[in-house]
C-alpha cells in the first residue's frame, strides 16, 4: 500500500513537471508583443517604422542653450565682435597664457611670431599675432600678417572654434571661456610687443572699450592689466 502511494505521487509529480514545462514553452502572446524598451527597435506602430521618436524642431537639450551669440560665436549679426563677453582680469589673462602655451605656441611660437618649434620642423608657417622687427618682404605675406595682428577678438575666437585653412578646430580641447582668455592674452602679447608704438594705440583703443562694456572694474581692461605687470 505504501508502495502504491509513492508511486501515486512519483507520477503525479513527473506529469506536473511536464505540464508545467509545456506550459513555459507555449507561444504567448504577451511575450511577442511591440517593446519599446530597445533604442531604435523598429515597430509597425510609427509610419517611419522605428520606435525612436525625432524631437520636435527646436529641441535643445538640458544645459546647452546657446542664446548668447557673442560668446559662443564671436560674432553679432555675422560680424566679429572687438569685446570681450566674460570678465577679464588678471588670473585670465595668466589662463590664457598658460593655455596658449599649451595649444599654440607650437606653431605660433611663444611670442606669437609664427616661429614655433612645428614650423620649424616643416609644418605650414602661421602668421604672426605680433608686429615683427623683421616684417616679411613679401607684400602679400606681410598684408596677412597685418590684417591677422588687427582683427578683432572675435577673430581669434572663431579660429580656435572652428579652424581656418590648414589649422585645424579647438573647440573640442579648449572650452568657451578659455577661448576668450587665449584671445585675450594675443591681444596682450600684441600690447606688450608692440609697446609705444601707433599700431598699439590703435590696439588698446580697441581693447580699452571692452572694459568699459564689461564694467567690472579697471582689472577687466587688458591693457591695463598689461601695464599693472
Ligand atoms: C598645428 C599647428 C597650429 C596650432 C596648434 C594652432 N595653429 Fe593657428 N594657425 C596655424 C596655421 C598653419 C595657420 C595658417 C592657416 C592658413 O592660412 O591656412 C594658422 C592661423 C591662425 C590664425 C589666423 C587666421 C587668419 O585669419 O588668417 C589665428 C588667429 C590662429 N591660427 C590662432 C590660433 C590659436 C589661438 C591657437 C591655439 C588655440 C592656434 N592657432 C593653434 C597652425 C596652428
Amino acid at each position: 500500500m505504501r508502495f502504491s502511494q509513492y508511486k501515486l505521487a512519483k507520477l503525479f509529480a513527473t506529469t506536473a513537471v511536464g505540464v508545467f514545462a509545456l506550459v513555459g514553452c507555449r507561444k504567448e502572446d504577451m511575450s511577442d508583443q511591440p517593446k519599446f524598451y530597445k533604442p531604435y527597435k523598429e515597430t509597425a506602430i510609427f509610419a517611419d517604422g522605428t520606435s525612436a521618436r525625432p524631437l520636435p524642431p527646436g529641441t535643445v537639450a538640458r544645459g546647452h542653450l546657446r542664446l548668447e551669440e557673442d560668446l559662443y560665436t564671436g560674432k553679432v549679426g555675422g560680424k566679429e565682435i572687438d569685446y570681450f563677453p566674460i570678465p577679464i582680469a588678471e588670473a585670465d589673462l595668466q589662463r590664457g597664457q598658460q593655455k596658449f602655451m599649451i595649444y599654440c605656441s607650437l606653431c605660433h611660437g611663444a611670442k606669437g611670431d609664427g616661429q614655433g618649434m612645428i614650423v620649424k620642423r616643416g609644418f605650414v608657417q602661421p602668421p604672426s599675432f605680433v608686429r615683427l622687427d623683421n616684417p616679411p618682404t613679401d607684400p602679400a605675406q606681410r598684408e596677412r600678417n597685418d590684417r591677422v595682428r588687427t582683427s578683432p577678438v572675435g577673430h581669434y575666437y572663431d579660429v580656435i572654434t572652428n579652424g581656418y585653412g590648414a589649422m585645424f578646430s579647438h573647440n573640442d580641447r579648449v572650452s568657451v571661456e578659455d577661448r576668450w582668455r587665449i584671445a585675450a592674452y594675443i591681444r596682450a602679447l600684441q600690447l606688450s610687443q608692440d609697446a609705444g608704438s601707433a599700431p598699439a594705440a590703435a590696439a588698446a583703443e580697441t581693447v580699452a572699450p571692452t572694459a568699459q562694456a564689461n564694467a567690472s572694474g579697471p582689472e577687466t581692461n587688458v591693457q591695463n592689466v598689461d601695464k599693472n605687470r
